[in-house]
């Protein structure tokens, strides 16, 4: 008897861990400063747009700067929803890469502007 209390106890305790990890599994994601680093970095963005200098791109603290003063949405912007307001004249240079961000996550877009959103002066 001793046994199948045990058991049924076990069973109990089994049950229980999975009815507490699964709430875990379904929170969403959260957007952060470093997903949006990693971001940048992996897609390649970084190859035109460094932290304070001119490269092929504006500054990531330029166009930051600019998206502050003008409190423009940077997630509009990667999604292709708003038109540019940092350099129009490359824009075409700009636009290609937008095939990349316009399918990212809410949450990966998000965590782009919070990492751009970094350097605004
Ligand atoms: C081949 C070079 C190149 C790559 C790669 C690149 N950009 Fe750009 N980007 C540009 C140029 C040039 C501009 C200036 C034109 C403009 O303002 O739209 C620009 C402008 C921008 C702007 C300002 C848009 C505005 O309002 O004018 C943002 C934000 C931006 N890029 C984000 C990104 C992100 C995020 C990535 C990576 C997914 C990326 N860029 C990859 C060249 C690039």
């Amino acid at each position: 008897m001793k046994i199948i209390v045990a058991i049924l106890f076990s069973i109990f305790l089994i049950s229980c861990k999975k009815e507490t990890i699964k709430p875990q599994n379904s929170v969403p994601e959260i957007a952060s400063l470093e997903k949006g680093e990693t971001l940048f970095q992996e897609n390649n963005c970084v190859a035109c747009h460094q932290p304070n200098n001119k490269v092929v791109g504006p500054s990531i603290e330029q166009m930051a700067t600019i998206y502050k003063k003008e409190n423009a949405s940077l997630v509009s912007f990667l999604k292709a929803e708003a038109e540019p307001i940092v350099d129009l004249t490359q824009y075409e240079t700009m636009k290609i890469n937008l095939e990349i961000t316009k399918v990212m996550t809410d949450e990966e877009l998000k965590s782009l502007e919070i990492y751009i959103q970094s350097f605004a002066k």
